[in-house]
């Protein structure tokens, strides 16, 4: 097991668009792995390739039902719940539905805001072993990948914010960084 860094804004390879995978081979299973392991270790729902540095096209996904705001009402546990999703080279074919949700980001700490994304997504594909995944998401599984895919498209928080908001903390997050320098 290894935990790799997470790399927080304003990191450029966060504004980088990521690149296909094309080789299912062991060193793309041991990097699935790996990224499991740091999204655990640092509490996330979810990890792009990109938090840690690599551009490929490859997210991780693991939403815990016992985190669930409704998780005293069994009947809303879905399907998509403490399940490990690899999502290598996603494409979402269509969309549904609004749905506005408060996001947050391990390479944005303590940041956290309102965004509107669609409330279904339809989801193609790869997991590591290169079989193709074809599925239904809704509420806060189709936030997150929507947000996932944003980083492997080079798209950070930002720019799902107001632009008032974002310069706000865009100069907070600056004004840090320097502090610790
Ligand atoms: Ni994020």
């Amino acid at each position: 097991m290894s935990v790799l860094d997470v790399l927080v804004w304003p990191a450029k390879v966060l504004e980088t668009k990521a690149v296909p995978v094309t080789h299912f081979d062991d060193a793309l299973k041991a990097f699935v792995t790996n990224m499991f392991d740091t999204m655990l270790d640092s509490g996330g729902i979810g990890l792009a390739a990109n938090q840690v540095g690599d551009l490929r096209r490859v997210v991780v996904i693991e939403i815990p039902w016992a985190e669930s705001k409704y998780a005293d009402q069994e009947e809303k546990r879905e399907p998509w719940h403490n399940k490990r999703w690899v999502l290598i080279n996603p494409e979402i074919t269509k969309k549904a539905g609004k749905i506005r949700w408060q996001e947050g980001c391990l390479s944005f700490p303590e940041v956290y805001d309102f965004v509107d994304r669609a409330a279904e997504v339809w989801v193609k594909a790869f997991d590591e072993h290169g079989k193709l995944l074809e599925f239904h998401a809704n509420d806060l599984f189709a936030v997150c990948i929507q947000h996932e895919i944003d980083h492997l498209d080079g798209i950070v928080f930002f720019q799902r914010m107001s632009r008032l908001k974002a310069d706000i903390i865009k100069k907070k997050m600056l004004r840090r960084g320097l502090v610790n320098e």
